[in-house]
């Protein structure tokens, strides 16, 4: 068995993943949060450990479930929890995937009590999370860094932008406007841009076989 183990492309390999959605709590019964599924980031690790990884997957709230003894899930709530988490395994990973829909922005201060209802409009402020995987871009070592980008217009621009800007060597853009592609859905449209900006571009089909192209080019890219 241990010869077939080390026969695995991602044997000795740390993975670490990013994961749904996190939630910004408002007060204590209520939260700004989004409908990523954690569908794709989930597919990404079963797929990982398959290749031989030993995978980390830092998830926010979401129904999915993997069982599998080389995938250690870190369940998370924010986006500071997904930040904290990040930081502390990145350190040890040798790539890492940034597949979580964190939210962009949090309540500045968070109510210790429940808000009451009154008779005027309620106005919440708003202040920035920290931006997980752009963290990571201008941490990284040898990591090999992949993002991926939600766009509904000008994707490729778009999506080429946070490549260079997060100091990425992979992004997965993700379209909107294809049916049957995004959150919630089982099946995902994606196009990869590398480093050199190199473009690929796949049809539509299930989150596990986007996760094993995206994977094929990760491996592409690390023995090139
Ligand atoms: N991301 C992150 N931490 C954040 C925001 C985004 O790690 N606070 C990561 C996502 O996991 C994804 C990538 O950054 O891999 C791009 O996320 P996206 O929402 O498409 O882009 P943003 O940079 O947040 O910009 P915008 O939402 O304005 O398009
Ligand atoms: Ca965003």
């Amino acid at each position: 068995e241990q010869h077939i183990l080390g026969n695995l492309p991602l044997h000795g390999k740390k993975v670490m993943i990013t994961a749904g959605p996190t939630y910004e709590a408002i007060d204590p019964v209520r939260f700004i949060g989004n409908h990523s599924s954690g569908k794709m980031g989930f597919e990404l690790a079963q797929t990982a450990a398959n290749l031989g990884a030993e995978v980390t997957l830092i998830s926010g709230p979401t129904n999915q479930t993997l069982k599998h003894n080389a995938v250690n899930i870190i369940p998370i709530i924010s986006a500071q929890d997904m930040y904290e988490q990040a930081q502390l395994h990145f350190k040890d990973a040798d790539i890492a995937i940034c597949a979580a829909a964190v939210a962009d922005y949090k309540p500045k201060e968070v109510a210790l009590q429940k808000i009451k209802k009154d008779d005027s409009a309620l106005t919440l402020e708003l202040e920035k999370t920290k931006d997980v995987l752009a963290f990571l871009g201008a941490i990284k070592s040898n990591q090999f860094l992949v993002g991926f980008a939600l766009e509904t217009n000008n994707e490729l621009e778009h999506a080429k932008g946070k490549l260079k800007r997060k100091n990425l060597d992979l992004i997965v853009l993700n379209s909107l406007n294809d049916k049957g592609a995004g959150f919630k859905a089982d099946t995902n449209k994606i196009t990869l841009i590398d480093a050199k900006e190199h473009i690929i571009e796949f049809n539509l089909k299930s989150k596990a076989e986007v996760a094993q192209d995206i994977f094929n080019e990760i491996l592409n890219q690390l023995h090139a």
